[in-house]
């Protein structure tokens, strides 16, 4: 089976990026990442790719007059390419119905808690850990997740789920949740790569291997 051509979009550190990165040098996706996109330079996700021979491009939302503009260029870049699997890890911009429409169910996105709760526009990084805390549940986790128009709010591939501790800090719980999402973000690329991801509706049935 030829290898899905995968495009990653990054803003920050890059574990997750790294945590695909390994899971391809290992062989356990049958896929390869040609390209990384980030919206900023001097972001360690990029020494992580290029370290591994990824091609980088840095593409700042800030130098485009629009979303619109900035998401047809985002797009290009990743069509050029033939993507065919993009993985948002940790990317700071909330792209258009134009990606979603050139993208149908073959985008995914990593989220940092048990979707639907603590996600949307404004919840994001430590925010998103703060909330959980403040709101007192006792377990919170990570989601990985198809991107539709929405922001947080498509199709659940699958989640892993952490305790949350009576003296956790918003960077003890950050650290425990991030373990997790480097073994669900593999674990769901894996089985998108394997055609074993059906959608029906909202809900994303995992099919067991033929
Ligand atoms: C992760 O917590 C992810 O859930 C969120 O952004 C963070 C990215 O971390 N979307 P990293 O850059 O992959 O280390």
């Amino acid at each position: 089976m030829e290898k899905v051509r995968i495009g990653v979009l990054v803003s920050g550190g890059g574990t997750n990026l790294q945590a695909l990165i390994d899971a391809e040098d290992e062989g356990k996706i049958n896929g390869k990442i040609l390209v990384v996109i980030s919206t900023k330079e001097n972001v360690y996700a990029l020494q992580r790719a290029k370290k591994h021979n990824i091609d980088t491009v840095i593409l700042d939302p800030k130098k485009y007059s629009d979303r619109l503009e900035y998401t047809k260029t985002v797009t290009e870049e990743l069509k050029r390419r033939n993507i065919e699997l993009v993985c948002l890890a940790g990317f700071m911009c909330i792209l258009g119905p134009y990606f979603v429409e050139n993208f149908p169910n073959r985008a995914m996105n990593i989220h940092p808690a048990l979707l639907p709760s603590f996600g949307g526009e404004g919840l994001y990084g430590h925010l998103v850990h703060e909330s959980v805390i403040k709101s007192g549940v006792k377990f919170s986790g990570c989601t990985v997740h198809l991107v539709d128009e929405g922001c947080d709010t498509g199709p659940i591939i699958l989640q892993r789920v952490v305790p949350v501790l009576d003296d956790d800090t918003p960077e003890t719980l950050a650290e425990r949740v991030l373990q997790e999402e480097h073994l669900a973000y593999p674990e769901a690329v894996r089985l998108f790569c394997e055609g074993r991801l059906e959608i029906k509706g909202k809900r994303v049935i995992i099919k067991s291997r033929v």
